[in-house]
């Protein structure tokens, strides 16, 4: 049995998608949605599709082990972060190396780096006139958005498209990709 812990502090769509790839394979278990957000819409998904939750705040999470120690304790072997916007602590990206993946909503190295997430993603790529957005999936070091690249996928941009268009495509190919690749990651760390 392998053992996932996703990481979320917003809505959870993608966290959702995931726990429903998930749900009929025996041998991939959604063991924990970790969250420092007790208002997220994920902790109603989480409930919902009766995943344990677990709730931390930024001293908790910067100035303690507590965190790592529990994932290691329950056996983790990937974790996923899926709109968790904290940088990793040192001490949790050294207990799990290549074990942490996340998705970034554009075309890394474009767009990344602190302070770009979520919404703030799509304005900038509209205002910067790109004609492609897309998402890429990569392994995360102690620095936003600067791990090793796993996957991309592309969407074009058309130049009436507003943020919240983007942000509609992206998410399409977001939900689309990233459980199949999460599968591919946890099944190739054997
Ligand atoms: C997703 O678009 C994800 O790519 C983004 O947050 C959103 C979460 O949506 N992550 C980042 O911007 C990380 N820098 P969700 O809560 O509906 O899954």
């Amino acid at each position: 049995m392998k053992r996932i812990a996703i990481f979320a502090s917003g809505s959870g769509s993608n966290a959702e998608k995931i726990a429903d790839y998930f749900a009929n394979k025996a041998d991939v278990e959604i063991s924990l949605i970790v969250s420092n957000n007790p208002k997220a819409g994920v902790i109603d998904r989480a409930r919902r599709l009766h995943i344990p939750v677990l709730l931390f705040d930024r001293t908790t999470f910067y100035d303690t082990k507590r965190i790592t120690q529990l994932l290691l304790n329950q056996h983790i072997d990937l974790i996923v972060l899926a709109g968790f916007m904290w940088l990793m602590p040192s001490n949790l990206v050294r207990a799990f190396p290549n074990k942490i993946m996340n998705i970034h909503p554009a075309l890394l190295p474009k767009f990344g780096g602190k302070g770009m997430y979520g919404h703030f993603v799509h304005e900038a790529v509209v205002a910067a006139g790109e004609t492609e957005s897309g998402i890429t999936i990569h392994y995360v070091n102690e620095r936003y958005d600067e791990g090793q690249i796993i996957f991309q996928a592309h969407v074009s941009i058309v130049p009436s498209d507003t943020p919240d268009d983007v942000a509609h495509k992206v998410q399409v190919l977001e939900h689309l990709h990233y459980p199949r690749i999460v599968e591919e990651v946890l099944m190739n760390d054997e």
